[in-house]
């Protein structure tokens, strides 16, 4: 099979590209290097099912006959991070409605099939114990520039079903939760490779707010499954896929563990949103998936634990 995967020299893009030439497929990533990195990707340009373009989804010259040439897109371009979202808000919003605009005009010229990055950012700040995709979006006001990720995000996936209702592509839908593991940056505001690579010079963790919301941390490898799982199933067009952890751990705990596991001498500083952020900004006191659709449909769950995601991101950078 042949895949497009915006957004591949990423965190998570990489990852996917390693995991389909490992099975024989052939993929070309399509990349600006905005917030991906040339050495996610370095070690698979050698293979001559793999090619790589660079440049930016929504001006792409060749962008139509790279989605031709592709059985299925995988569309994981985007402005991510909160630190990004929240500093450059209208990088954010023109990146993340344009480039899927570009990808579903090109898909819908061929008919072609798209998994669209989603996520759990869509469900806003509802304070429900678990997200089931059916939930209503309860997205912040506009005046809160974290929100702006989560509208764009909400905007792509009706607009991606819109053309599958029209008949012009078939399309799943994949709402990340916090996803994590070797090669993610912290540099645009993600939590645990911070703690990781703070913790492993020993320096300050930086705990935004009270450290008592709580997350769930899924291994990449254990995402890059469940996708793989999902395109095999072949049965979910026009579907909207939860894939996470159920593992919940407060943003304190996690700083403990990481310190633990990593025998590190580092304090624990609290920093109030205010300052992390900007005036206002606004969090989620939990955000856990509901996976019950995903397990009835391909029957996966995540494999990894927490631990061994924390010791496997610290040989990461040590080893950087
Ligand atoms: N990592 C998570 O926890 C998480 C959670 C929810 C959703 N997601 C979604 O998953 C996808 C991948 O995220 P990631 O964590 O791998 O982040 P990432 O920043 O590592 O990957 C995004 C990639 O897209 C590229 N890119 C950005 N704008 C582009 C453009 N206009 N044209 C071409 N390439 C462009 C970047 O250079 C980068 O390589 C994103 O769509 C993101 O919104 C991730």
């Amino acid at each position: 099979m042949n895949y497009l995967i915006t957004g591949g020299a990423g965190f998570i893009g990489s990852h996917l590209a390693e995991t389909l030439i490992a099975y024989g497929h052939h993929v070309t990533v399509l990349d600006d290097l905005s917030t991906g990195d040339m050495n996610n990707i370095r070690h698979l340009l050698e293979r001559d099912r793999f090619h790589f373009t660079e440049g930016a989804v929504e001006n792409s010259g060749n962008l139509q006959s790279l989605v031709t040439w592709s059985d299925t897109v995988f569309h994981l371009a985007a402005t991510v991070g909160v630190e990004l979202v929240v500093k450059e808000p209208v990088r954010t919003i023109q990146t993340n409605v344009h480039a899927t605009e570009k990808i579903l005009e090109c898909a819908g010229q061929k008919h072609k099939r798209v998994v669209l990055a989603s996520t759990s950012e869509v469900y806003g700040r509802a304070a429900s114990e678990v997200f089931r995709e059916t939930d209503d979006l309860l997205i912040g006001p506009p005046t809160h520039s974290r929100w702006a990720y989560a509208a764009s995000k909400a905007l792509d996936e009706y607009l991606a079903l819109a053309y599958q209702k029209e008949g012009k592509i078939e399309t799943t839908i994949v709402r990340f939760f916090n996803t994590v593991g070797p090669r993610q940056t912290g540099r645009y505001g993600m939590v645990l490779p911070r703690f990781v690579s703070r913790a492993l010079q020993n320096e300050p963790l930086e705990v935004y707010g009270t450290g008592n919301q709580s997350r769930c941390f899924c291994h990449v490898a254990d995402t890059v499954e469940a996708l793989l799982a999902l395109e095999n199933a072949r049965n979910t067009d026009g579907e909207i896929v939860n894939i996470g952890s159920t593992d919940s751990v407060t943003i304190n705990q996690l700083a403990e563990r990481v310190k633990s596991l990593l025998n590190s001498h580092s304090e624990v500083r609290h920093i109030p949103y205010n300052e992390a952020y900007e005036p206002g900004f606004e969090d989620m006191p939990r955000r856990m998936p509901d996976i019950d659709k995903i397990h009835k449909i391909t029957k996966w769950q995540p494999q990894r634990s927490l631990d061994d995601i924390i010791l496997e991101v610290a040989s990461y950078f040590k080893n950087e």
